[in-house]
């Protein structure tokens, strides 16, 4: 599959076009074979090609910016599903690294103001450049703000008002060992969340506890070994209701959800 795609990427024609292909040009044989030795010393695929899917989109990715993951697609629809019906809500992206989040929510809800929040300065170059290239493609802005997700002053001029916090966040426990893909290439400050991994989310926690609005909800991605610890965390803090926690298409834990304590309007 990845010597398939980067040999369409290599051609610049879709993967299906391979099957009718009777030669490839020297240039794009010598850049394909380039890609495969990087490829086979654990460059991920989307490093070499430029671009990852997500959802309907295709983000550009590289160094210096977290790969989205097919898996955080679910929790983007989970946002979609919360903020159907509403003509105009506000949904506030932690740690948005290529936009991949924010982007698609703005993609598939054109009415929605979208805020998306990202610490790494580097990370952030990916989603002015993912976000510029959304509105040149015609949808709608999205506010794309540098910010520590854990810092008590951070969008205070949104307290109270916003209908959806989420959040896919720096989750991997620091003794973690991970594959040299995602070790060697994606971002320190995308992995890593301190020795059980929740380090970052408490901090957030507080955060999005400040901005939702009475019935809004809250939704942050976690590691497949997380299923029981976030939602134990999320309920820990007793300021939270109708605490989740979601699978993955594979069945793995991904997710937990939860809505501000209180009085919810019907939502
Ligand atoms: C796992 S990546 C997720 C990126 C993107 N939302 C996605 O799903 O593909 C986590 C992101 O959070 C950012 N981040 C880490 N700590 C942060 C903090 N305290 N405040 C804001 N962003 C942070 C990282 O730089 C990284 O871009």
């Amino acid at each position: 599959m990845d010597a398939e795609l980067l040999l369409a990427a290599a051609l610049d024609v879709p993967r299906a076009r391979l099957l009718t292909l009777d030669d490839v040009p020297p240039e794009a044989a010598a850049r394909f074979a380039g890609w495969v030795d990087q490829r086979v010393s654990r460059v991920p695929l989307q490093h070499l090609t430029g671009t990852a899917p997500f959802r309907h989109l295709e983000l550009a990715v590289g160094p210096g910016v977290f790969v989205p993951r097919p898996e955080t697609e679910l929790i983007a629809g989970w946002v979609l599903d919360r903020i159907a019906g509403l003509a105009a809500p506000t949904v506030v992206d932690l740690g948005a690294g290529s936009g991949a989040i924010a982007l698609s929510v703005a993609n598939e809800h054109p009415g929605a103001r979208v805020v998306a929040v990202e610490r790494d300065p580097g990370a952030i170059e990916w989603t002015r450049h993912n976000a510029a290239g959304r509105v040149a493609a015609g949808d709608t802005p999205v506010e794309v703000l540098a910010g520590d997700m854990t810092d008590p002053g951070l969008l205070t001029d949104l307290d109270g008002t916003v209908d959806v916090v989420v959040s896919n966040p720096p989750y991997v426990p620091d003794d973690a060992r991970l594959p040299p893909e995602v070790a060697d290439h994606d971002p320190p400050l995308a992995l890593w969340g301190g020795p059980d991994g929740l380090d970052v989310v408490r901090g957030m926690l507080v955060t999005a506890a400040r901005l939702l609005r009475p019935g809004g909800w809250l939704g942050i991605e976690h590691a497949d070994l997380q299923g029981s610890a976030l939602p134990a965390l999320v309920r820990a803090q007793r300021r939270w209701t109708d605490v989740a926690d979601h699978p993955d298409l594979a069945g793995r834990p991904r997710y937990t959800t939860a809505r501000p304590a209180g009085h919810h309007p019907a939502a």
